[in-house]
């Protein structure tokens, strides 16, 4: 089963150390963006933002904020994934009128998923809200690990961080957001010892039922 995507998802690997004298190409960068952009997210509302970091002050103190964990300072980029906490009617009502503009209808034509949206939302409390707009970021952080896999651009899904510290550094709370997942992005280091151990993955009659 040697297609070029299950190919790219083999080469990826959670990189530990990454090259630092290495830079991924603004090409490739705006690539992970377009990706990270066009992920599905449920009913398209994309309730996340991701923060773009390149430079070396914010990324040492987020190192501090990771457990010093030496991706953060070594990758080139790190794309820091933030859920909403919260996804008002009026968010709603833009992303509405980006549906109308972009597919040239009314407003009023698509009213009725407007309000199905909110009155769906309004069921549910602050905390089930961000466990939702959370799991919309971890698709696309999903979406850019194999697009980067397709690169041959290495990559580090990480959870292995405090929140609130991120949360601080990078002034999230203020934007009605919260740090859930980061991904750093960079090419391997040939010290890197974890590239040469096999990937583990189940059977595929386990996984499958
Ligand atoms: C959501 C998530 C969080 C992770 N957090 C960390 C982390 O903080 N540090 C780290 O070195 N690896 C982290 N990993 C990498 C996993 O350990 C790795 O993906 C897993 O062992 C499978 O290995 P592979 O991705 O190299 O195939 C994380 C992976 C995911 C998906």
């Amino acid at each position: 089963m040697s297609t070029p995507i299950i190919e790219a998802l083999q080469w990826r690997y959670a990189t530990k150390r990454f090259d630092a004298a290495k830079k991924v190409s603004d090409a490739d960068i705006k690539t992970l963006q377009e990706s990270v952009n066009l992920a599905a997210t449920s009913y398209g509302l994309q309730p996340f933002r991701v923060a773009l970091i390149t430079d070396d002050e914010t990324k040492e103190k987020l190192r501090v904020a990771a457990y010093n964990q030496p991706q953060l300072t070594e990758s080139s980029h790190v794309f820091v994934f933030a859920n909403k906490l919260e996804v008002t009617p009026e968010y709603v009502d833009e992303f509405i009128r980006l549906v109308a503009t972009t597919r040239g209808l009314d407003v009023a034509d698509v009213q009725g998923y407007a309000d199905y949206i909110k009155g769906s939302l309004a069921t549910q409390d602050a905390a089930a809200i961000q466990d939702w707009t959370r799991r919309q970021a971890y698709i696309a952080l999903g979406t850019l690990l194999a697009t980067a896999g397709e690169l041959k651009v290495d990559t580090c899904p990480m959870e292995g961080f405090d929140p609130a510290q991120v949360n601080d550094i990078l002034g999230l709370p203020e934007q009605g957001l919260s740090a859930c997942v980061i991904a750093t992005v960079g090419y391997r280091s040939e010290e890197d010892q974890t590239q040469h151990a096999a990937k583990v993955r189940l059977p595929l009659a386990d996984l499958f039922l």
